[in-house]
């Protein structure tokens, strides 16, 4: 981790209104950010000016509040395709509702229009619901095999098999940190062998994008799925970032107005990229939105950002270890620069519902549950985990009160 002037975490914080409520008599300690991040006045004030000044609806009205609607929410596009590096924003950003839905997108359209019975797919055992079922509900419905690369017991992706494991496949998909683990995945290495084996890369970029810098060009994958409400936007809001030329041959998503050139009673044209994606009104006011958080978190850097929860996840790991020691089973990698900040962890035999539940007595904000990762639970050998996810705003201060809380946990619960 190169150095990076540290950030005013108290300053920070004042920007978060929802940072200044209480809940139980205790000052909230909102440590659930990989759920959805919490949003700063910019954001809020962005949407609320949005409403109270220019609403109307985009791409159809030609008077003047209309434009102005149309050139916000284009404007995003190319916020947001700067912010990740996209050598071309205005074609190759498509707005969804949230990642989920973007890795749909690609299930039912390239995937769709490229897969076909027998054909492989290589997924990794540590993706989230979004990015194995829908490949599941394609190879029911086309005969694809599916394959994983596994998990190691350090919480890793097993890479020896790689060379095996991609013979054949045509697509890999892979998120770029795990939503239960932290884990920071290899993309690069990955979408280098699958693009020689010529597979298409498509990222869960859900977990990383928010929190540390990224570059398409950089992680050189097809695809990039994320969602706004994770990066400090709002929600019902996602992105699909793709390489212009699979965009341009890919066939419609959803049918409806604003994605169409022509239709006739009995045959449609569709709009070229990304209009031929987004089908309906689009969420305008969330477009508003995700751009004053990229904005947001563009004036502080993502360099800054990823080194104050490298910092504090390690400090985290550390404090856990020291107060709970082995009590507490912490999932994942160990610190270091492969791990973000998400620490799930597992006290004592204590269910994890339980453990949320006091905590909330503290305050303290976690999701305890499957998050949404079965096949990685099973693997964990664990039903459930409770999960604190860090943010910008978070301090060490936050993991004092986590401590305090799994203490009397273990007291209530023994
Ligand atoms: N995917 C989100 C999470 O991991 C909702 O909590």
């Amino acid at each position: 981790m190169t150095a990076a002037t540290p950030l005013n975490v108290e300053a920070l914080r004042k920007d978060f209104p929802l940072l200044t409520r209480t809940v139980h008599d205790r000052p909230i300690v909102y440590l659930d950010s990989a759920s959805s991040a919490l949003q700063p006045h910019a954001v809020i004030n962005a949407m609320a000016d949005y409403y109270a000044t220019t609403h109307a609806n985009v791409h159809r009205g030609v008077y003047a509040t209309a434009e102005e609607s149309t050139y916000l929410f284009e404007k995003t596009r190319l916020v947001v395709g700067r912010f990740i590096g996209a050598p071309e924003p205005e074609h190759e950003i498509v707005f969804t509702k949230n990642t989920t839905e973007s890795l749909n997108l690609v299930a039912h359209t390239w995937a769709r229009a490229n897969l076909g019975p027998n054909d492989r797919i290589l997924l990794t055992e540590m993706e989230h619901h979004s990015n194995i079922v829908p490949w599941l509900m394609l190879a029911e419905e086309v005969g694809l095999e599916v394959r994983y690369i596994p998990v190691e017991g350090g919480g890793r992706l097993d890479l020896s098999d790689l060379p095996s494991l991609i013979d054949g496949v045509k697509l890999v998909g892979l998120s770029a940190m795990s939503n239960v683990l932290g884990t920071i995945t290899p993309v690069a290495e990955i979408t280098a062998v699958a693009h020689d084996a010529g597979a298409v890369v498509v990222v869960d970029g859900a977990q990383l994008v928010p929190h540390a810098p990224v570059a398409v060009t950089a992680l050189g994958a097809d695809f990039l799925a994320f969602s706004a409400h994770k990066m400090m936007g709002p929600t019902g809001l996602g992105v699909l970032w793709a390489r212009r030329a699979l965009l341009d041959a890919m066939p419609p998503f959803m049918g409806g107005g604003g994605m169409i050139l022509d239709v006739k009673l009995d045959s449609f044209r569709a709009a070229p990229p990304p209009a031929r994606f987004e089908a309906g009104t689009p969420p305008i006011a969330e477009a508003v939105g995700l751009s004053a958080a990229v904005d947001y978190l563009s004036d502080i850097g993502m360099d800054r950002i990823r080194a104050h929860e490298f910092a504090l996840t390690n400090h985290a790991l550390a404090r856990l270890d020291e107060k709970l020691g082995s009590d507490c089973r912490i999932f994942g990698p160990p610190a270091g620069d492969d791990r973000g900040g998400v620490i799930s962890l597992a006290y004592r035999d204590i269910h994890a519902h339980d453990l949320a539940q006091v905590l909330d007595q503290f305050g303290v904000c976690v999701r305890p549950g499957h998050h949404c990762a079965k096949p990685l639970m099973r693997k964990l050998g664990v039903q459930a985990t409770a999960r604190a996810s860090l943010s910008l705003f978070s301090d060490e201060h936050d993991i004092e009160v986590l401590i305090e809380g799994l203490v009397e946990a273990g007291r209530l619960f023994g």
